[in-house]
């Protein structure tokens, strides 16, 4: 009996995807020769509750590795709708388990971030046999020190602030540069050292503007006549972290601002004399082709997804931990986020470059 594999990305999708589904299918193939069929699922979690699915080719997963997207197409289906039955009155969790059974699945692969993590752990709940593999430019999947799309995207945003710190210095001026990641900084930290940032704020840590300020004042007393910030799009002032999300929210509605990038960029002429501009990379930092780096670890982590598939190991999802390509309980870490901690390593060696963190 030939084993039925369905793989499906689900959430943002980010450089490394395809290689990812391309390392799965090639280990399948290799490990199961005839004996596996993979049927890929359309626009994540939407797919499996609509049914939108179809057997793929072999040669379907040739020549994808160094493509960006995902060619299965991904969607946002958010977990916290997953057991609320809207207006099209569908009971998504039953309609995917129908699904499962119709397409007559040994198992499940999920790509994704947190998200896609939760939803997987709960078809793992209601029986089904699932294996997560994680993505997400923002590295911020619990149990694992590192994902795909992150490094691609460090890439890409440490290339912007690059770009800007020439244009800075020949004008003389602040650039605030907004990077991705609401809830986790790591994209924000590793560009902005990369880049040579002066000043980063992320959102594990709430800055201070007069902090910020300071550090800018204190380069031009040095004859800096310019200053680089590499701002997370989420970051929050010392005043909005004592705030509930909401709260939050409706202070920035009347300020007419929704991130505190262009407040900030703001605050700084104002408080510093310093003519700024911020820029926003936005989903560049989540588009082409993966780096190296992540094609290498995309096929890490698809190929062992591949011998968790032949072992039927399930409800679990692949991570790495200390440079091995591991599996972790699905329920171990679905619901949990791995922010920037206080102590990391790279804060100390921010602070030690005497950066200003806010
Ligand atoms: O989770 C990845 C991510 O790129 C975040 O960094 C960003 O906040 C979000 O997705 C953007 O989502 P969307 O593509 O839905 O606008």
């Amino acid at each position: 009996m030939k084993k039925r594999i369905g793989i499906l990305t689900s959430g943002g999708d980010c450089p490394g995807l395809n290689a990812t589904i391309r390392g799965v299918a090639k280990a399948l193939y290799q490990r199961m020769d005839n004996n596996v069929e993979i049927i890929g699922i359309a626009n994540g979690y939407s797919g499996l509750i609509n049914g939108d699915y179809r057997v793929m080719q072999p040669y379907e997963f040739s020549g994808i590795l160094t493509v960006g997207g995902t060619i299965l197409g991904t969607k946002r289906t958010p977990f916290k709708l997953m057991r609320v039955i809207g207006d099209d009155e569908v009971d998504k969790v039953s309609a995917m388990k129908k699904n499962y059974k119709e397409m007559k699945l040994d198992c499940l692969l999920c790509l994704g971030g947190n998200g896609t993590h939760k939803t997987a752990n709960l078809l793992s709940e209601e029986g089904l046999h699932v294996i997560g593999l994680p993505k997400t430019i923002d590295n911020d999947i619990y149990g694992t020190d590192v994902t795909f799309g992150f490094h691609t995207a460090v890439d890409i945003a440490t290339e912007s602030i690059d770009r800007v710190h020439t244009t800075a210095g020949s004008h003389s001026r602040c650039m605030v540069v907004e990077l991705m990641g609401n809830k986790a900084g790591w994209l924000t930290l590793y560009a902005g050292i990369a880049g040579g940032a002066d000043i980063i704020l992320i959102p594990e840590l709430p800055y201070n503007i007069e902090n910020v300020c300071a550090a800018i004042t204190k380069r031009a007393e040095q004859g800096k006549n310019f200053s680089i910030l590499a701002v997370a799009e989420g970051v929050y002032d010392v005043e909005e972290a004592k705030m509930k999300k909401k709260e939050r929210a409706a202070k920035r509605a009347e300020q007419g601002i929704t991130t505190a990038t262009h407040r900030i960029a703001h605050q700084i002429e104002e408080m510093t004399g310093f003519e700024t501009r911020f820029c926003v990379p936005g989903h560049m930092q989540r588009g082409g082709s993966p780096s190296p780096y992540d094609r290498v670890l995309a096929t890490q982590f698809g190929t062992y997804a591949a011998k968790l598939v032949e072992e039927e190991i399930y409800g679990v999802t692949v991570a790495m931990n200390n440079n091995q390509v591991v599996a972790n309980r699905l329920e171990d870490i679905a619901g949990k986020s791995r922010l920037v901690p206080e102590d990391h390593g790279m804060i100390h060696v921010a602070r030690r470059m005497g950066l200003c963190l806010g």
